[in-house]
């Protein structure tokens, strides 16, 4: 059965766009893409793939209860199967996650639980690892702490700058994310 995908993001959207291509191979259909903040170049990508957007403004919102009532009430009209994170920089509250458990994936820039938080490759690269990469898990209530469904590594080697590592990673999230949601589409975890 196709799977119904709602994508969250506040950035760039290349990993939305990613998924976006590969729906076919996937079998399942971005219902929507919802952003947090507006002018964000994911929403560009959204219209160029004639995929729903909508903006729900953290800004608007006095409290991050009304923010996340205001997620759930876009939600609410998609039927949803997946919440897919991809480059959302909010941590949902236990409230929300609760309401979709085991239902929201999240894409992580390293090899967790090593650098969790909002600077996954730079704190990584900072910290002088020979060997980082990318991991895609279930959200739970804590911060990058959700079951672990699949992990690339990916290694820093002399010459790399923060810029080519960036690289490294993006290309090896858009192989990973993909293959890590057919694993759970297909129900392998
Ligand atoms: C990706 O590298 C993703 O792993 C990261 O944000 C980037 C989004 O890129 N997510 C996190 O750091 C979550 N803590 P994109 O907007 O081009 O897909």
């Amino acid at each position: 059965m196709v799977k119904n995908i709602a994508v969250m993001a506040s950035g760039g959207g290349s990993n939305f766009e990613n998924l976006a291509v590969k729906s076919d191979f996937l079998n399942m259909k971005i219902k929507v893409l919802i952003i947090d903040s507006p002018e964000i170049y994911a929403a560009e990508r959204a219209e160029r793939l004639k995929i729903p957007c909508r903006i729900v403004n953290r800004q608007d919102f006095k409290s991050k209860r009304e923010f996340e009532a205001g997620i759930m009430s876009a939600l609410a009209d998609f039927e949803i199967d997946y919440i897919v994170l991809a480059g959302f920089m909010r941590i949902l509250s236990a409230d929300f996650i609760n309401c979709y458990e085991n239902k929201i994936i999240n894409l992580h820039p390293s090899l967790l639980p090593a650098f969790k938080g909002k600077n996954g490759i730079e704190d990584a690269f900072n910290y002088g690892v020979k060997v980082t990469g990318v991991t895609v898990h279930f959200v739970d209530a804590g911060i990058d702490t959700g079951k672990i469904i699949d992990q690339t590594a990916v290694i820093i080697e002399d010459g790399d700058t923060l810029a080519t590592l960036e690289e490294k990673i993006h290309q090896t999230e858009y192989e990973l994310y993909p293959a890590a949601l057919k694993k759970v589409f297909d129900g392998r975890v």
